[in-house]
């Protein structure tokens, strides 16, 4: 399970909260676990609405320096848990509100390491999940385009 300390959270909140426009809560989340997701979907849902963008900024880089065949499967796995079926998994809740209100927006944070044109020996296991993130964004565009939703 992977959790922001409670200071770091405060700190954040304490910092948005400076802006009397702003209204911040803070809710939990582990992208690699269903019930977290959903129980931060609900609980954002209930504390301030409907969500109009959605960021999906969690990621992890791991085998930064080793070479494609020396990483071990699972560390091919976690990193396409987090990177990969935790930003699907995250948008499976949010996306259809989003389609329903006709309206949304949902970033997902890439890196020009997945870019198939400058794709070379660096962090492979975070390049491909990254390659395959990329790709997931496009499909999921398309799937929505003309809803109002991105
Ligand atoms: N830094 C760069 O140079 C760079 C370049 C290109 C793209 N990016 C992308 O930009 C984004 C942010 O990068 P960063 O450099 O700020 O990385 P970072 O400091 O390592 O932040 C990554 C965040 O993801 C969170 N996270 C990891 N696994 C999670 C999980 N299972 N559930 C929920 N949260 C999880 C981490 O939480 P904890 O703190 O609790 O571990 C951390 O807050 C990433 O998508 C990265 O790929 C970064």
């Amino acid at each position: 399970m992977v959790w922001a300390s409670k200071d770091a959270l405060a700190r954040a909140r304490a910092e948005l909260g400076k802006d009397e426009q702003i209204r911040a809560v803070i809710v939990r989340m582990d992208v690699t676990d269903s019930r977290s997701i959903d129980d931060a979907h609900r609980n954002v849902k209930d504390r301030l609405g409907a969500v109009d963008v959605l960021v999906n900024n969690a990621a992890v880089l791991l085998f930064e320096n080793d070479d494609v065949l020396s990483i071990p499967t699972d560390g091919y796995r976690r990193t396409f848990d987090t990177n990969v079926f935790g930003v699907i998994d995250v948008c499976r809740p949010f996306a259809p509100d989003m389609v329903q209100r006709r309206y949304g927006r949902i970033v997902n944070v890439s890196s020009g390491d997945g870019q198939l044109a400058k794709m070379s020996t660096y962090a492979p296991a975070y390049s491909m999940s990254k390659t395959a993130l990329n790709a997931f964004t496009r499909i999921l565009g398309a799937t929505y385009k003309g809803m109002g939703c991105w």
